[in-house]
């Protein structure tokens, strides 16, 4: 009997806790996450019912989260706006406005904290009066070539504000193309793209939704331009286009709904993914830890990890904060 007993035994580097943190194959830091922030119209914090944890800020108090994020080693915030509702519109001119609420948000964290990067979204969506990411015909199909205008227009407003990472957000055909080249052209070459090459038409979006105001506006759904959840194949192609295009990185989103595109994506490019652990999947785990169906830390690193395992170089998530306190710089 004993002759058969394993020389290798694979539990043997797990016996302690000294060697399971020598044989870890990947790492977890702050300098992996990047932080979604909200901001709000008025001069007060807005908390947001569907993202418990989660407000948005006025302007005026957008430096203290950057200086929260530059102390505790987060290195790149990601901004969103709730625009007023009357400042919205059937194409979303509001977008273009340098002192809309994206633009003045820009330069306050600039200010407030120059060594963090501020990604922004591209899409009309926080600005469209109909809450979908384009112009829209009278069929309420979404206009590829004309939004894909007003996103260069839309691009180079945030670039010019300050931005350092320029994220379409919007699935259009063509866009990162034609605002790498506007970037170009207005003297911006430093100034990144990180693409959501693979977005999905996903149910795990709606507390975003509520946080940006777009969720009672928005008619119909977006599955005319975001990616159908049953495919992959489809995703490898959006990611070769972006590239093509001249995107810097990639994102896949939703998160862990998606991991096996985060793998295939980065086992075939090669290049800087990331991933957006979007606001559903936040809800989800606060409220499976608020339901006590699991520790609310544990849950958030774990999940976090589990991004790093599949590739991807940094995840966007609500639980930045939390996570890198946790983790410590
Ligand atoms: C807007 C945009 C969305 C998200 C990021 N940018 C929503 C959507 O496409 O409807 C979702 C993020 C989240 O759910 O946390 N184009």
């Amino acid at each position: 009997m004993t002759a058969s007993f394993p020389a290798l035994r694979l539990r043997r580097t797990r016996a302690s806790a000294w060697s399971r943190r020598l044989h870890a194959e990947n790492t977890l830091t702050p300098a992996d996450l990047i932080w979604p922030l909200f901001i709000a119209s008025g001069d007060d914090e807005e908390p947001i019912a569907s993202l418990p944890g989660v407000s948005r800020w006025p302007v005026a108090r957008i430096a203290e989260r950057a200086r929260e994020a530059a102390s505790l080693g987060i290195p790149c915030v990601a901004l969103f706006p709730n625009t007023p509702h009357d400042r919205r519109s059937e194409r979303g001119e509001e977008a273009l406005n340098p002192d809309n609420l994206m633009c003045r948000a820009i330069r306050e964290l600039k200010d407030a904290a120059p060594q963090i990067g501020v990604l922004t979204d591209v899409a009309l969506d926080p600005y469209t009066a109909h809450g979908h990411d384009g112009i829209v015909d009278d069929a309420g199909y979404v206009l590829n070539d004309e939004t894909v205008d007003v996103l260069v227009e839309q691009a180079v407003v945030q670039a010019l504000a300050g931005a350092d990472v320029i994220a379409p957000s919007d699935m259009m055909d063509g866009r990162v193309g034609a605002i790498r080249a506007a970037l170009e052209e207005n003297g911006l070459p430093n100034v990144q793209i990180m693409t959501y090459a693979a977005k999905y038409a996903s149910a795990f979006y709606g507390p975003f939704r509520d946080a940006v105001g777009s969720r009672g506006l928005l008619k119909g759904d977006k599955a005319t331009y975001q990616m159908d959840p049953a495919n992959s194949e489809e995703a490898l192609r959006e990611v070769a286009l972006d590239l093509a295009e001249g995107a810097d990185s990639v994102m896949v989103k939703p998160g862990l709904p998606y991991l096996d595109i985060v793998a295939r994506v980065k086992a075939e490019f090669r290049v800087p993914v990331f991933a957006y652990q979007v606001s559903g999947e936040y809800a989800m785990i606060e409220a499976a830890a608020a339901a006590g169906a699991g520790d609310r830390d544990a849950l958030v690193l774990e999940t976090l990890m589990a991004f790093k395992r599949a590739g991807c170089s940094g995840v966007l998530t609500y639980h930045a904060a939390h996570a890198a306190r946790l983790l410590g710089i």
